[in-house]
Parts: structure tokens; C-alpha cells; sequence
């Protein structure tokens, strides 16, 4: 336990691990140790020649950062080029035949689709887009599932230089309203239905109900998927094959400025409106192009598989443009990782040779619960390096994934970032730093952070405080669509002139970096301000545990006291022993003050649709309070167990 009194948040937690990198990686990574002096040296001539190197521009930019009017930061600002070329068309000579995608269908089909096949489809259904009337910077909102023909979608947008809007398949119709009446998007693109644990989501069904409610949508595109029965509104809805049968395969990419807005993507709020952050052209492809290459060591012949949603942000930067920028070839997965089994993933890691696998802490933990038999029970020896993004990973959540799904032979990269960086910002570099579990280690080459207290001091290392950017980097948020002061507010106004991120953060006495969960979600015991994170990897460090959750729960005594919720590993039972156990488990293991006043056993947490644990109704159910708001919830349904079994007293101290 470290601490200099100072700091914003207490660091509890202290891991003693470390993991070189393996010695078969080191000489054939793609980073190697000079690129940090060369960013450290000059970070814009970094950014410069790898936006030089990495894309082809139809003017090249003579301008690298602009921040007259910070923080309206920009970049590459006279520059110009078209997003879907450099994905697809420059490929076509030296590789037209290389598989874009190996995509798989929850219900078992199967479909390989090469860079030329993806490029005409994508020239095609530009072609429609035009055809019906998009122009460049309309809006036009997609809400689809993992199908090929969501990046098709996105890709024809850049294309045309329309702005895209994707909206995660699992939102409900309100969700797609909003965030279409936010944006006054003109078209949407959706799909009859998606497959989802064997059962079909009518997606046109809640299109129907969401477009009824908004004026600025003049015509709406269907792809089949499910074949269910759908409603065609005359004039206003097309069949997505009708269209691409009619359409040609030639087309002219626009030369779009790299300020131009590429895409927004809503942030999933939990109470507050949500926030449509606005990412751009020439920086966000720069920085995505630049973190794929280095973070995930791509080599042509690797087979990369960035399990995410594309409705999430790590699936606009690491299954569309990154990797295809990069001429990777990815595999995408429609379904749910245990349909029809909990053997799905890891059967389609060995039927396509994956070699880099990328993936949340969610889901790591889920299969930790589920047992270690299902990946046993597969080849995985292609896996060469494996990713983690989301959430802080607890560290025997990541030892789990070194050795049950790396065979202790693939490198870890924990990368952090936010929706509003667009890129990876913290990671280690594979075959450079030394990982420890739970660290997402050091800024990406390029970026600066730093850890600040209350006032905006940084914090000396051994200490934790908030997070914090301290130079602009290409892939950063230019705004928030509509709302410009609130992007000031949010971001650039709690310590002048840094990037405020919104997590707690320590570093250890080497520097390495520490998050420790959202801002919000800081417990304060007796004045100790606590990350409910080291509490949280503390419960799962323990052999029982597969998943915990803490909040602060409001106590007379002390302020706040820690009341925590947890997820048993299959086939363990949830005694009143094993509470005292854990308790003193954390009391050892972290300290006394952190110790869970009670412990409440669930079959699940509450988790956000993009499988964030939602600590917020936990406080609510621990406070005995009417329960927040729900929407945004995968599984509400826990919810109510949860607060059943709390009401019933189970773990009081
Ligand atoms: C959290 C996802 C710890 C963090 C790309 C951040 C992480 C929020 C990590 C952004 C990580 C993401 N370690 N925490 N490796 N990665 N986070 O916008 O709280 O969905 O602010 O972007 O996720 O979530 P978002």
C-alpha cells in the first residue's frame, strides 16, 4: 500500500507481477523501442509522417495541428482525401483478393467477403445513397446488427462524404428517435431483423415506431436478413438489394477536407442527454491506422478479430477503418458468444486461425464464470496476441485470459481510451513494455497524460487522482454535435487547457498507469476517497469470485460504506462463511477501510448495453431508493433479483 496524503484518490492496490515481453516477439514488432524518443522528440513530426505514411491524400496537408481556436482543436487541416478509398480502393492492385472480412452469422451461415467484393458493394450502394438524394454532410442514422452490410453502409457514407450516425441494434425505438432527431438525420438504414440468441429483433419494427416520431427522415433502407414480416411504407421505404441490383459500381470517391465530420456517435448516457461526439476525417483515420498497426502488431498475413459491436465506438475504429485502412483481414461474428453454445468464440478462433483476438473485460469475466472446459476444449494456439478494452480489467480477470486463452505465450494489451478519443491513448506496446495485470501501462507514443489532484497538480507517482490529456492527438472529439459549450464544459473546463477524461487513475513508482473507474463511481469511507475498482479486483482475486461490484452506500458512521455485489464462479455456493471470507479477503488484501459492510451473491450485474458495469442502480437498490432509470440496460431484469435479494438482507454486517 503506497500513498503520499496528497492525492485525489488512495492507491490500495499494489501488484507485484510484471510480464516482459515474450523474446519471439520483441525483434519482429512492428514498435519498436525508438518510436516512443522519436514522439517524445517532436509529438507533431510523429503525427506528421505517420499521417503521411499511413494515408494517401489527394492533396497532402501542409498544416499538422491548428489550435488557434483551442480547444477546437484541428489537424491536417488544408489536407483532403476520401475515407472508403484509402479503406478500399489503393488496396485493389496489390490485394483485391484478400478477405476483408470472414463474416459468421449467428445462425451458422457463413460469408467471405475480399477487399474487391466489399469495394463494389460499397460503390454500389454510394450509388443508391445518391440516387435517393444524400448529399455531402447529411446525417444519415444506421441501425443494424453485425451484418456485412453495416460497414458497407458506413463506408458508402464516406464515400459521398455523408455523416453517419450508427445506433447500436440493441437500443430501443426511443433510443433511435433521439438520437435521430439530435442529429436531423435524413435516411436510415436498418435491417428486417437481427439474430439474437436464436430469436429475432424486428429492427424495421422499431424503425417504424422511431421514424413515425421524426420529421427530418425522408426514406428508409431495408436490408433482409431474418426474412420476418416487415411493413414497406410506399415512397419512403426501399429494399437494400433493389436498390444495390440497380445500381452501378463505379464511383468517384469525393475529395472531402480532413476537418470534414465523419461520423457522430452517441455516448451511451446514463440520466443526461447523450452526447453526439463528432469525429473527422484525416486525424481520426491517422490515428486509428496508426494505433491498429502498432498496439495489435499487425502483419499481413494475421488473421485479427476485434470481437466488439460497430455500434460501439471500438468497432467504428477497430473492425472498419483501422483494419481496413491496414489491409487486415478481420473476422466478424453477428451472434451471442454462448449461442448455440458457450463454445461459439472459441470454435471460430480455431476455424479461421485467429491470430489477434481483442476483446472487454465483460465478456473475459463471463467466460471466466462459465468455466475454463469451453476453451480447453479448442485449438487456440494461432492466438498470438490478445486486447482488452472497456473497463479496468481485474488482475485475475487478465491472469485468467494470459493463461486460459493465450497459453501464457500472447502479450496483453490493455488499451484505454473513450468514444471521444477515438483512439487508443493508453496500451503498452507489444514487444516493448513489460505488462502488468491491470495496467494499461503508459501513453501511446504521441500522446501525453498525466494524473492531477483536486487543483490540478499532477500527482507524484505511488498516488491516484483523475486522469487527465495533456496534448491534443489527431483522433480527439472536435465537439459535441449541436452543442459546442457543452463540449468546453465537459471536457476543457475543470483544469485549464487539458483534456479532462472523467476516470481516476494511479500510477505505481514506475510510472505505469492504474484506472480506477469512472470518476462518479469514487467512493468516499471516512474521507478516504476509494476506487470502487481496487475494491472490486480485490473481491475477484479471490477464488470464488467471478465478478463484483461496489458502491458507496450512504452510512451515518462513515460517510459512505461499502456495500458490494458479486458474481460466484460456476458451482460455487453463496454462504454466509464464504461473506466473512470475502470480507476479510479485502480487508487483507487491500486494507481495513475497504472493507465490504455488505455482500449481496447474483447470478449477474447490471450492465450497460456495451457490457459496462452500472454501479448507479446498485447504489440505488443499496440505498433503498426508487430505481433509476433502466433503458439503457442489457439485462434490467437482475435489476429486480438483485434488489429482491438485498431486501431479503442476505451479508449485512
Ligand atoms: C472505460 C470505449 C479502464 C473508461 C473505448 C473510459 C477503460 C470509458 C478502459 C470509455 C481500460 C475504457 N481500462 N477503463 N482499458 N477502456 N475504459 O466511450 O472509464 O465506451 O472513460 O469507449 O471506458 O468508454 P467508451
Amino acid at each position: 500500500m503506497s500513498s503520499t496524503g496528497n492525492e485525489a484518490i488512495e492507491n490500495l492496490l499494489s501488484e507485484d507481477r510484471s510480464f516482459p515481453p515474450p523474446a519471439a516477439f520483441v525483434d519482429a514488432a512492428n514498435a519498436q523501442p525508438s518510436i516512443y524518443q522519436e514522439a517524445e522528440a517532436d509529438y507533431l513530426a510523429f503525427w506528421r509522417r505517420q499521417a503521411l505514411e499511413r494515408i494517401d491524400w489527394i492533396r497532402e496537408p501542409t498544416v499538422t495541428l491548428d489550435d488557434a481556436d483551442a480547444p477546437f482543436f484541428k489537424w491536417f487541416t488544408d489536407g483532403t482525401l476520401n475515407l472508403s478509398y484509402n479503406c478500399l480502393d489503393r488496396h485493389l492492385d496489390t490485394g483485391g483478393d484478400k478477405v476483408a472480412y470472414h463474416w459468421e452469422g449467428e445462425p451458422g451461415d457463413l460469408r467471405t467477403i475480399t477487399y474487391s467484393d466489399l469495394h463494389a458493394e460499397v460503390c454500389r450502394f454510394a450509388n443508391a445513397l445518391i440516387g435517393l438524394g444524400v448529399e455531402r454532410g447529411d446525417r444519415v442514422a444506421i441501425y443494424m446488427g453485425m451484418i456485412p452490410e453495416l460497414p458497407v453502409a458506413m463506408l458508402a457514407c464516406a464515400r459521398i462524404g455523408a455523416i453517419h450516425s450508427v445506433v447500436f441494434g440493441g437500443f430501443s425505438s426511443d433510443a433511435l428517435a433521439d438520437r435521430i432527431d439530435d442529429a436531423t438525420a435524413k435516411l436510415v438504414i436498418t435491417q428486417d431483423g437481427a439474430w439474437r440468441r436464436g430469436s429475432i429483433v424486428p429492427l424495421k419494427d422499431f424503425t417504424d415506431v422511431a421514424v413515425d416520431r421524426c420529421e427530418s427522415i425522408t426514406d428508409v433502407i431495408v436490408v433482409r436478413r431474418c426474412e420476418n414480416d416487415v411493413t414497406m411504407t410506399e415512397d419512403r421505404d426501399h429494399w437494400y438489394h433493389d436498390l444495390i441490383e440497380e445500381a452501378s459500381s463505379d464511383n468517384e470517391p469525393a475529395e472531402m477536407s480532413a476537418e470534414d465530420p465523419l461520423y457522430i456517435l452517441y455516448t451511451s448516457g446514463t440520466t443526461a442527454k447523450p452526447k453526439g461526439i463528432v469525429h473527422t476525417q484525416g486525424g481520426y483515420l491517422t490515428g486509428v491506422s496508426t494505433t491498429h498497426h502498432y498496439v495489435f502488431d499487425i502483419k499481413p498475413d494475421d488473421v485479427y478479430w476485434c470481437a466488439a459491436d460497430i455500434g460501439w465506438v471500438t468497432g467504428h475504429s477497430y473492425i472498419v477503418y483501422g483494419p481496413l485502412a491496414n489491409h487486415t483481414t478481420g473476422v466478424m461474428y453477428e451472434g451471442a458468444p454462448d449461442t448455440p453454445t458457450k463454445n461459439r468464440l472459441w470454435e471460430i478462433v480455431e476455424r479461421y486461425g485467429v491470430t489477434v483476438f481483442y476483446t472487454a473485460p465483460t465478456a473475459i469475466r463471463a467466460f471466466m464464470k462459465w468455466g475454463d472446459e469451453y476453451p480447453a476444449g479448442h485449438d487456440l494456439s494461432s492466438l498470438r496476441l490478445l486486447g482488452t478494452v472497456g473497463e479496468p480489467i481485474n488482475p485475475e480477470a487478465w491472469m485468467w485470459y494470459q493463461r486460459t486463452i493465450g497459453g501464457e505465450r500472447c502479450p496483453i494489451v490493455d488499451t484505454w481510451w473513450q468514444t471521444e478519443t477515438g483512439s487508443i491513448m493508453l496500451t503498452p506496446l507489444p514487444g516493448v513494455v513489460s505488462t502488468k495485470p491491470g495496467s494499461a501501462t503508459f501513453p501511446f507514443p504521441g500522446v501525453g497524460a498525466d494524473v492531477f489532484d483536486e487543483a490540478g497538480n499532477s500527482v507524484p507517482l505511488g498516488g491516484g487522482g483523475y486522469l487527465v490529456l495533456t496534448k491534443p492527438w489527431p483522433a480527439m472529439l472536435r465537439t459535441i454535435y449541436g452543442d459546442p459549450d457543452r463540449y468546453v464544459d465537459t471536457y476543457w473546463s475543470k483544469y485549464d487547457g487539458v483534456y479532462f477524461a472523467g476516470d481516476g487513475c494511479k500510477r505505481d513508482d514506475e510510472g505505469y498507469y492504474w484506472l480506477l473507474g469512472r470518476v462518479d463511481d469514487v467512493m468516499n469511507i471516512s474521507g478516504h476517497r476509494i476506487s470502487t475498482t481496487e475494491v472490486e479486483s480485490a473481491l475477484v482475486a479471490h477464488e470464488t469470485v467471478a465478478e463484483a461490484a461496489v458502491v458507496g452506500r450512504a452510512d451515518d458512521l462513515t460517510g459512505e460504506a461499502i456495500a458490494a455485489f458479486v458474481t460466484l464462479r460456476s458451482g460455487v455456493e453463496g454462504t454466509e462463511e464464504l461473506i466473512k471470507e470475502l470480507r476479510g479477503f479485502v480487508s487483507e488484501k487491500i486494507s481495513p477501510i475497504a472493507r465490504p459492510k455488505s455482500i449481496v451473491f447474483a447470478d449477474d450485474l447490471p450492465k450497460t448495453r456495451s457490457g459496462k458495469i452500472m454501479r448507479r442502480l446498485l447504489k440505488d437498490i443499496s440505498e433503498e431508493r426508487q430505481l433509476g432509470d433502466v433503458t439503457t440496460l442489457a439485462n434490467a431484469d437482475v435489476v429486480q433479483e438483485i434488489a429482491a435479494m438485498a431486501e431479503a438482507g442476505k451479508g449485512e454486517e
